[in-house]
């Protein structure tokens, strides 16, 4: 159903007080996420409150109102304002019914939760306990099912990018092999774009397998035809880098070094891409809250802000663009 039809049908906003929270691994774009929900929820003449800490934060009753003031100078700001945290009691009945009596307390009749696809099945166990419930697909790794992209991943592929092109002066200087780990859990995402957008020789992601042999078969026919160099970028899903570094060491007895950028991928300041995303969501948010929508996440089709059912959502294999990873493969050979 169009939103905008389904609030006017409704007559006034269904609900009166909105809450936002950011949970599971933080992101850059969050901040823009948690600004436009209150801004939004201001603009119409709601009450809004942040919820500290995630699900943990909830739970212990970690509630403040928020205004207008309270999310200025944060859409250029990594990291997220209200925390976050990871919450093994809010997977319990206990928990969640505490944090259920917490939001009653508050007077709060809807929630707007930031996250991953964890934090996704908080808000889904909380839309069934009654409350009105939206997510917002904040993680850097592109890992939810739904959506194109996630808040936060183009902020971290451009990190990713900007240390290959400074390993790369390095690596043509010493005329060495580098392994790069990049994060991704269980997705190849970060590893497959920024790798096509920084020449890698060689990805590896957990999506497709790969035979290690076949890959130094390719940098070393890249060798035969005169390069001095080679970047393989590894998702942290395949195994470790420092492993796989040793491995074509041995192999090959070429030099080889490893760097494991970590966590310097979760921060800094959100690309333009990441904030308009994160401000669009946020928005939407608050437009399916006031329709009366529930149990929904947001995501982005083509140029679209799309909204889906959370259960369908979950229940979504997640499917990698395996195309532009084939793209990748031939343009470095
Ligand atoms: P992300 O949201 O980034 O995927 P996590 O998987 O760590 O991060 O999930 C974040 C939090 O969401 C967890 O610490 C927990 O509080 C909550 N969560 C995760 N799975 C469930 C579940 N099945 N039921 C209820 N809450 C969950
Ligand atoms: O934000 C997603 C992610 O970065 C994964 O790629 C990674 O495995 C994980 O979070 C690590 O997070 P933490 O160190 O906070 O547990």
């Amino acid at each position: 159903m169009d939103v905008t039809s389904a609030d006017s049908a409704a007559g006034s906003s269904a609900v009166k007080h909105i809450a936002v929270l950011t949970s599971g691994g933080d992101a850059p774009g969050m901040n823009a996420a948690i600004r436009a929900v209150v801004r939004k929820a201001v603009y119409h003449g709601l009450r809004v409150s942040g919820v500290k800490h995630g699900y943990a934060g909830l739970i212990r009753g970690e509630v403040e109102s928020m205004d207008l003031g309270s999310v200025a100078d944060i859409i250029q700001r990594g990291g997220t304002k209200l925390f976050t945290a990871r919450c093994k009691e809010f997977e319990t009945d206990a928990g969640q019914e505490q944090a259920v009596r917490v939001l009653r307390d508050h007077a709060i009749d809807a929630l707007v939760v930031i996250g991953g696809d964890g934090s996704f099945r908080g808000a889904r166990a909380l839309a069934h306990r009654g409350v009105k419930t939206i997510g917002i697909p904040g993680t850097i790794d592109n890992d939810i099912p739904c959506t194109d992209y996630t808040i936060g991943f183009d902020t971290a592929v451009n990190t990713v990018i900007e240390a290959i092109d400074k390993i790369r002066d390095t690596a043509t200087s010493h005329e060495r092999t580098y392994v790069i780990e990049v994060m991704g859990r269980n997705a190849g995402d970060i590893a497959m774009i920024a790798g096509l957008a920084g020449g890698a020789e060689s990805i590896l992601i957990p999506e497709s397998p790969f035979d290690l042999k076949m890959v130094l078969e390719k940098l070393k026919h890249g060798v035969s035809r005169g390069k001095r160099h080679s970047i393989i970028l590894v998702a942290e899903g395949v195994g470790h880098g420092m492993k796989i570094g040793e491995q074509i060491a041995e192999q090959t007895g070429w030099e080889v070094r490893v760097t494991v950028l970590g966590h310097l991928q979760r921060g800094g300041s959100p690309t333009a891409f990441d904030r308009v995303l994160a401000s669009r969501m946020g928005a939407m948010a608050v437009d399916l809250l006031r329709a009366g929508r529930t149990s929904e996440m947001i995501g982005v089709r083509g140029s679209h802000i799309v909204a889906t059912d959370i259960d369908e959502a979950l229940a979504t294999p997640r499917q990698i663009d395996l195309s532009v990873y084939e793209l990748a493969g031939i343009l470095s050979l």
